[in-house]
């Protein structure tokens, strides 16, 4: 999918003031500096599009992007930074959980975790509180680059084989780096069928 057009609509914490136009609504979540806010500006070509940091807790907000007019991009804050998960109680800042149980134009949700580590108690977590609440979702892989060839789908099948523990399948995902655009059209191809799809139904 060519990206034509790509804008910043407006940030807030509160879900009832996110946009009211109806088209279909991508986010993206993770643990603070995992690359969530890197990767918009990878896929929309934009440099500067979404707010970057190399400290964590850049980005505080829900901020929205519309993207070639039609559908919205989701940026959003990190779920590890403000509040840390207690071990039993799941505790993300209420706002993200509010975003995603309350957004009826969330087409799909896409976790990212870093490549580098093992599944994390915390993303483990989000991802079955997205389960229990039938919020679809994939996985993204991030900082691809910061890893050799040969050490990358180790890594993967390390990743995967934990997941097994938990899910009966594997969640779909994307391998990317915002470095190189490693993943780029897998991942704008995977949300333009979902939208071709939307449109034709
Ligand atoms: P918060 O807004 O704090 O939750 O962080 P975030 O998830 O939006 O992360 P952000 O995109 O701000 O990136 C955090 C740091 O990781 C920055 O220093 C980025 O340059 C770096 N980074 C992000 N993606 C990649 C990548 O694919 N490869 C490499 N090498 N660095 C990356
Ligand atoms: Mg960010």
């Amino acid at each position: 999918m060519k990206i034509s057009s790509a804008e910043f609509v407006m940030s807030n914490s509160d879900v009832a003031k996110c946009p009211k136009d109806k088209l279909p609504e991508y986010a993206f979540i993770g643990r603070s500096n995992v690359g969530k806010s890197s990767l918009i500006n990878m896929l929309t070509d934009r440099k500067s599009l979404a707010k970057t940091s190399g400290k964590p807790g850049k980005t505080q907000l829900i901020n929205h992007f519309i993207i070639n007019k039609n559908w919205f991009l989701v940026d959003l804050p990190g779920y590890g930074y403000a509040k840390v998960s207690k071990s039993a109680k799941r505790v993300f800042q209420k706002f993200i959980t509010a975003y995603f149980s309350k957004r009826t134009q969330l087409v799909s949700a896409f976790v990212l975790v870093d490549c580098r580590h093992e599944p994390q108690k915390i993303d483990l977590e989000f991802m079955q509180w997205l389960g229990e609440n039938q919020i679809p979702f994939s996985i993204i892989f991030t900082k691809a680059d910061k890893l050799t060839k040969t050490k990358l789908p180790i890594q993967i099948d390390v990743y995967i084989k934990e997941m097994l523990n938990y899910w009966e399948e594997m969640p779909n995902y994307f391998i990317t780096s915002s470095s190189s655009g490693l993943g780029k059209d897998d991942v704008l191809n995977y949300i333009n069928e979902i939208n071709q799809q939307l449109k034709n139904s």
